[in-house]
């Protein structure tokens, strides 16, 4: 069954934890984000094992193999669910993360955190990728990636949940799907282009869904997300 994560994409401890407070029984995954891993990550780490939640730290590494995953290592905490590298890191360094990550959660006795890879940052356009030298388009060098993240050990990518249907179709279903761009019917879309709803990304087959600003900004977040997971399920 798909889950939901929900973005703490907010300025301030106070605020990130309060929603958390909010929605802590609710089945639901925390993301943090650089935004809040920044800003104050020790803090919300703190209280998000207080309340015995789990989460996506989503700091999407790149670097060399070892610093990165060294980087990774330093993430796998109580509670760490997903940590999330840069396909375009390479072969080298997502396999050193995927294998750093298991050997961290076995020092600690706990399940195995997922490393999930951006492909192709949804910012970028064709005309980017031209710019930046790279051969063919987006989806071509997004299904690259993809297949260099599965070889090097990842659990799956973050993707648009348009995509959803043929990543699992060329990886198969165990290949997990995060989709962000999620927005309930009637929502506003902000700067997200290509949006679907809770529904439609489900029915793809998506395994995560990401969701923020129509959480976050909602007068009354509990019932937003609530409404989130009745959609969903
Ligand atoms: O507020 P909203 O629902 O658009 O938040 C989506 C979250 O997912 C944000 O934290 C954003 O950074 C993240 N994300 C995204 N698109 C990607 C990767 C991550 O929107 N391709």
């Amino acid at each position: 069954m798909a889950q939901l994560v929900v973005a703490l994409d907010l300025p301030t401890a106070d605020a990130a934890e309060r929603l958390v407070d909010a929605l802590y029984e609710l089945d639901v995954i925390f993301k943090v984000g650089l935004e809040s891993l920044f800003g104050y990550g020790d803090r919300i780490f703190a209280h998000m094992e207080a309340r015995d939640v789990r989460h996506f730290i989503d700091a999407k590494l790149h670097d060399i193999p070892r610093t990165a995953a060294a980087a990774a290592r330093q993430l796998v905490r109580q509670g760490t669910h997903i940590i999330n590298v840069h396909a375009i890191g390479g072969n080298d360094m997502m396999r050193a993360v995927t294998d750093g990550v298991a050997e961290r959660a076995a020092e600690l006795g706990m399940t195995a955190p997922h490393v999930f890879a951006v492909t192709m940052l949804t910012s970028i356009g064709a005309e980017d990728l031209n710019e930046l030298g790279f051969r063919g388009g987006l989806g071509e060098n997004a299904m690259r990636l993809a297949a260099l993240s599965r070889d090097a050990g990842c659990s799956g990518v973050i993707c648009s949940a348009h995509e959803v249907r043929d990543l699992k179709r060329y990886f198969g279903e165990d290949f997990l799907t995060l989709t962000p761009g999620i927005r309930p019917t009637g929502a506003a879309h902000a700067d997200q282009k290509r949006v679907t709803t809770p529904r439609e990304a489900v029915e793809a087959g998506a395994d995560y869904l990401v969701v923020g600003r129509p959480i976050t900004e909602a007068p009354d977040a509990l019932e937003a997300a609530k409404a989130i997971l009745a959609e969903m399920r």
